[in-house]
C-alpha cells in the first residue's frame, strides 16, 4: 500500500471529536496530505489550531469561503478517501439523504473516493429505527461503517454508541483503500487463510509477575492489517500486545508460549500460510509459585531456574501439511550486516520454515520503532527480499512473497 495519499478527515459535532486528532496524525505520520473539514459544531469540541498543527494544513468549514476556487467540489475530487470520525446521527441522516447543506455534505457528494464512517452516539440514538436505516441504505452504497463499540459513553452510561478507536478506524480506512486501489476487485490473497502471531511471550514466576520480552506487536498486526486488506482471512494470535489488534480479524490471545503453542497448533491445522513474528520466550521458570515470591524469604540474591520452551516455529514447519507456507522471524542483535546475515542463514537452516524474515535489534531498533528494515532469506538462506519503511510496507513487502 502506497503512503502519500490525499486523506479527507471530516470531523462532525460529537465529544468523540477530541479523539479525531489521532486519525488526522497517524495519516500524516503515514506521509499523507491530510485535509480536515470540520462541521462548526465539531470545533465546538476540538480547537481548530490543534486540527490545523497536526494536520499541517488550514482546516475548512465554511461553505461560503473559497468560493472563486469552488472548493467544496475541489476537496472532494483530489480525495483518495474520505473518513468522517466522528459521524453523529444527524450527520449520518443526511449523507443517508444525500444532503449537501454544509462543506462536508458537498465534498462526500462531489468525491468518487472510498468513504469511511466512525458512528458515535448514544445507545438510544443508535438503535433508533430511523439510524439503522440511514446506516443500512449508506452500507448498500458501499460505505464502510466501522463501529461503534460497546463502552463507557459520554455520560455515567455505557453501551453501544461508542466511537471505535482512532487505529481501528485509520486500519478500516486503508482497507478500504486498498480495496478502491484494486478497483473493488477481489485481493491478491482472497481465499487465504493466514495465522499470524504477534506480540511477545510472557512467562508467569507467580501470582504477579513475569519474565517478559519487548516486543509490541507492531509488526505482526501490521501483517495482519495488509493481510486483511489483500482478502486474505486472518486469525492473529496476540501475545500481549501494545497496539489495538484489528477489528476485522480472528484475534485469539496467547500469554505463554505454551499458550501461544497451543493457539498457533490448533489454527495452522486451517491454514495456507502461518507467520511467526511473536517474540517467544526460550525459556519459562521451573516452577510457578502459586504466591508471591516474598523478599524476606529468598535474602539478598534470588536464582531462578529455567528451562526450555519448544521452538513453536520448528515444530509448525516440521508438522507443515503440503502446500503451507511457514514463515519465521528472526531477531538479532549483530551489527555487523555479514554476520547478521550468517546467523540469519543458520536459524533458517535450524528452523526449517519456507521464509525467515532477518531484522536487527538492539536497545533502539526494531522493537517499539514505527519502521522497520528486514531481509528476507528462503530455506537455502538466499536473500529473496529486502525492505526497509514503516512496518505497514514491509508488511506489503512480506505478503508479496505469497502473491
Ligand atoms: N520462536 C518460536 N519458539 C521459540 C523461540 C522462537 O517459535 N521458543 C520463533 C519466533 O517466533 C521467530 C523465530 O522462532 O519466528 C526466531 O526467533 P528468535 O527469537 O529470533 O530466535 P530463537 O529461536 O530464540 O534463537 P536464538 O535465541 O538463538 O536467537
Amino acid at each position: 500500500m502506497s503512503s502519500g495519499r490525499t486523506v479527507v478527515v471530516g470531523i462532525t459535532g460529537g465529544i468523540a471529536a477530541y479523539k479525531a486528532v489521532n486519525i488526522v496524525r497517524a495519516f500524516v505520520l503515514r506521509g499523507d496530505s491530510v485535509h480536515v473539514v470540520a462541521t462548526p459544531a465539531a470545533l465546538r469540541f476540538v480547537g481548530r489550531p490543534t486540527l490545523e498543527a497536526i494536520s499541517r494544513n488550514p482546516v475548512h468549514t465554511d461553505l461560503y469561503e473559497g468560493v472563486a476556487e469552488v472548493r467544496h467540489v475541489a476537496i472532494g475530487q483530489s480525495a483518495d478517501l474520505i473518513v468522517v470520525a466522528p459521524a453523529t446521527a444527524n450527520t449520518i441522516a443526511k449523507l443517508a439523504c444525500g444532503l449537501a447543506d454544509d462543506l462536508l455534505g458537498n465534498t462526500i457528494l462531489a468525491s468518487t473516493a472510498p468513504l469511511v464512517i466512525a458512528p458515535a452516539m448514544h445507545t438510544e440514538m443508535w438503535n433508533n429505527a430511523a439510524t439503522r436505516a440511514n446506516v443500512a441504505t449508506l452500507r448498500e452504497r458501499g460505505v464502510v461503517v466501522v463501529g461503534p463499540g460497546t463502552g463507557r459513553l459520554t455520560g455515567a452510561d455505557s453501551g453501544a454508541g461508542r466511537m471505535e478507536e482512532p487505529d481501528t478506524i485509520v486500519a478500516a480506512a486503508l482497507a478500504a483503500l486498498a480495496v478502491a486501489d484494486r478497483g473493488g476487485a477481489a485481493g491478491d490473497l482472497a481465499g487465504k487463510r493466514i495465522v499470524i502471531s504477534a506480540g511477545g511471550t510472557r512467562e508467569p514466576l507467580d501470582p504477579v509477575r513475569f519474565l517478559g520480552n519487548r516486543s509490541s506487536g507492531k509488526q505482526g498486526v501490521a501483517l495482519a492489517e495488509a493481510a486483511v486488506a489483500r482478502g486474505a482471512e486472518v486469525v492473529l494470535v496476540a501475545a500481549n500486545l501494545e497496539v489495538p489488534a484489528p477489528t476485522n480479524v480472528d484475534v485469539r490471545l496467547a500469554g505463554s508460549a505454551a499458550d501461544l503453542e497451543r493457539a498457533m497448533t490448533e489454527a495452522a491445522a486451517e491454514a495456507d500460510v502461518i507467520i511467526m513474528a511473536a517474540a517467544v520466550a526460550d525459556y519459562r521458570p521451573a516452577e510457578v509459585r502459586a504466591d508471591k515470591i516474598k523478599k524476606d524469604d529468598t535474602g539478598d540474591t534470588l536464582v531462578l531456574t529455567l528451562v526450555r520452551n519448544p521452538d513453536i516455529l520448528a515444530g509448525l514447519a516440521a508438522a507443515r501439511k503440503p502446500g503451507q507456507v511457514v514463515i519465521g522471524f528472526a531477531a538479532e542483535t549483530e551489527a555487523d550486516p555479514e554476520l547478521l546475515l550468517q546467523l540469519g542463514r543458520e536459524k533458517a537452516a535450524r528452523k526449517g520454515c519456507d521464509y525467515l524474515v532477518l531484522n536487527m535489534v538492539g536497545w533502539t531498533e526494531g522493537f517499539a520503532s514505527e519502521r522497520n528494515e528486514v531481509r528476507v532469506l528462503n530455506r537455502h538462506g538466499d536473500i529473496v527480499i529486502e525492505a526497509s519503511g514503516s512496518k505497514m510496507s514491509v508488511a506489503e513487502s512480506i505478503l508479496d512473497l505469497l502473491s
